[in-house]
């Protein structure tokens, strides 16, 4: 029997032989397309997770039960220990200096809420000089890299959909000043979509809808890509995990490394207090023990609004999707076992059909289930998670939406606005509205300044200094 025979009889034997019910018109191209996808899909794992969480109960059956606020290490002005940040901070500067530590971005996402043409990170996002998420980042890893006299390793997770575009803006841009050696790029698992009834869910005649399995996919894909064998010769042994669309991140914080290290931490993950009750963050409970995350969507309300003593929500602590992971975790979670593994979750999507006569259909309602894994679904199966509180306002601004809250004209406002309160913490005004937003455009490059501290530096080693006006950058 051909490979090709061995597969289609095997797709059949699952219930899934309508994927090859065009094979018969398909050129040789397009047949040797259709069974490349066809060999990334694991039959078993895909029979699972329609018996589980397409025609079972769906997953649903969580257990909210004994949930309790997860303990978290406070800001200095929120009452924690002053010294013990500078300790932490010291510790993680040594790590950094070291070699220890790389950077990683997840860009795999599709974007669809942002409706951007193009990889997310190559998303014009400041407010300026119009750089791209990728520049923004890739400067405050330069920034690093003189900041603590070291060499970097940034690995970035792309998908099949936007990993050439990723490294042809990589290298157009020259890798932004950082060295192409330490770039790393690879492409995170796909997922094929199936229908209500379990049926793999074809797009064309020659392919099977598929899409990325979600930033809990990185695990894998470290491990399956080579990744973390590389930052293994290296001598990297943490990882700082951020996300491709919040150029307010501290890409690389020495004090979070050093409490991460302090507490022998295999996963830790930073918290900002949630704005409201029903903000639509993530919220870092414990239960039986272990630290979880548990989705807005699935928080009970009467958790979501409960107030300790002092007033303040008890549930307070929301995700904002920066972790740190050590390297051995990673490759244990990404090699997975039976009982180490992340589960999957069910997303109701519309997803591209073909018809009988092979026409490609989109749909107004969805039509079919996505399998995609969370990232934070690793922290119950870490060692000694910590959580630590954050700044909003220093270090969270994502861009999701085209409009409205989480969006391109609130990450602008997000960004002019800590500018202005570095300029004037060194004693420098900065016109504002009413709202506190700069009414000029400012832009202060990451290898200027990321921070109160490093802008006062900067700026005291300026002479001349220049104007305050709409349009100054300082870089
Ligand atoms: P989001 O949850 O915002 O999803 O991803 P998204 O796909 O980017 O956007 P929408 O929902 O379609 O509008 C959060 C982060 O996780 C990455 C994204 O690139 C982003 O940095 N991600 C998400 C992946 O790397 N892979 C995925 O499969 C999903």
């Amino acid at each position: 029997m051909s490979e090709h025979e061995e597969i289609i009889n095997r797709f059949e034997e699952a219930g899934q032989g309508h994927v090859f019910r065009f094979w018969d018109t398909l050129s040789e191209d397009r047949r040797e397309h259709l069974i490349a996808q066809a060999k990334e899909i694991d039959l078993a794992e895909i029979d699972h997770l329609i018996q589980t969480l397409v025609k079972g109960d769906q997953g649903v059956h969580l257990d909210l039960s004994g949930l309790r606020p997860a303990p978290y290490i406070a800001l200095p002005e929120h009452g924690g220990d002053q010294a013990a940040w500078a300790e932490a901070r010291l510790a993680g500067e040594k790590a950094l200096r070291a070699g220890k530590v790389a950077a990683f971005t997840v860009a795999g996402g599709q974007g669809t809420r942002l409706g951007y043409a193009g990889p997310k990170g190559t998303f014009p996002v400041t407010p300026v000089r119009r750089h791209s998420l990728f520049q923004v980042f890739a400067e405050k890893l330069l920034a690093a890299e003189r900041r603590y006299e070291c060499e970097l390793l940034w690995f970035l997770m792309t998908s099949h959909a936007n990993h050439e575009d990723t490294v042809a803006f990589f290298e157009e841009n020259h890798f932004f000043g950082l060295n192409p050696d330490r770039v790393h790029f690879f492409r995170q698992g796909r997922m094929p979509a199936v229908d209500f009834e379990g049926k793999i869910i074809l797009e064309a005649p020659d392919a099977i809808a598929m899409s990325p399995d979600g930033h809990g996919g990185a695990l894998r894909a470290l491990v399956r890509s080579g990744a973390v064998n590389r930052m293994e010769l290296a001598g990297v042994d943490i990882v700082s995990y951020f996300q491709v669309d919040n150029p307010l991140v501290r890409c690389i914080d020495p004090a979070f490394i050093g409490f991460h290290l302090q507490s022998g931490s295999e996963m830790s993950s930073k918290m900002v207090p949630k704005a409201y009750e029903k903000e639509k963050v993530g919220h870092f409970c414990i239960q039986n023990g272990r630290l979880v995350v548990v989705e807005y969507s699935d928080m009970p309300d009467e958790l979501t609004s409960m107030r300790d003593e002092n007033g303040e929500l008890r549930f307070r602590a929301g995700s904002i999707a920066i972790h740190l992971l050590s390297r051995e975790f990673i490759r244990r979670m990404g090699e997975g076992t039976s009982d180490v593994v992340l589960p999957f979750h069910r997303a109701e999507k519309k997803i591209p059909f073909v018809d009988d006569a092979g026409a490609t259909h989109k749909p107004e309602q969805p039509n079919g289930v996505k399998f995609e894994m969370f990232v934070f679904d690793a922290l119950p199966f870490a060692q000694n998670p910590i959580v630590v509180e954050t700044k909003r306002s220093d270090e969270f601004s994502p861009v999701k939406n085209a409009e409205g809250i989480d969006s391109p004209a609130t990450c602008r406002a997000d960004q002019l606005k800590l500018f202005a309160r570095w300029m004037n913490a060194s004693g420098i005004a900065v016109p504002v509205d009413e709202n506190g937003v700069p009414t000029i455009a400012i832009e202060i490059a990451p290898t200027f300044a990321t921070d109160e501290d490093s802008f006062a530096e900067s700026w005291a080693a300026l002479d001349p200094k220049p104007e305050i006006r709409d349009g100054l950058v300082l870089a």
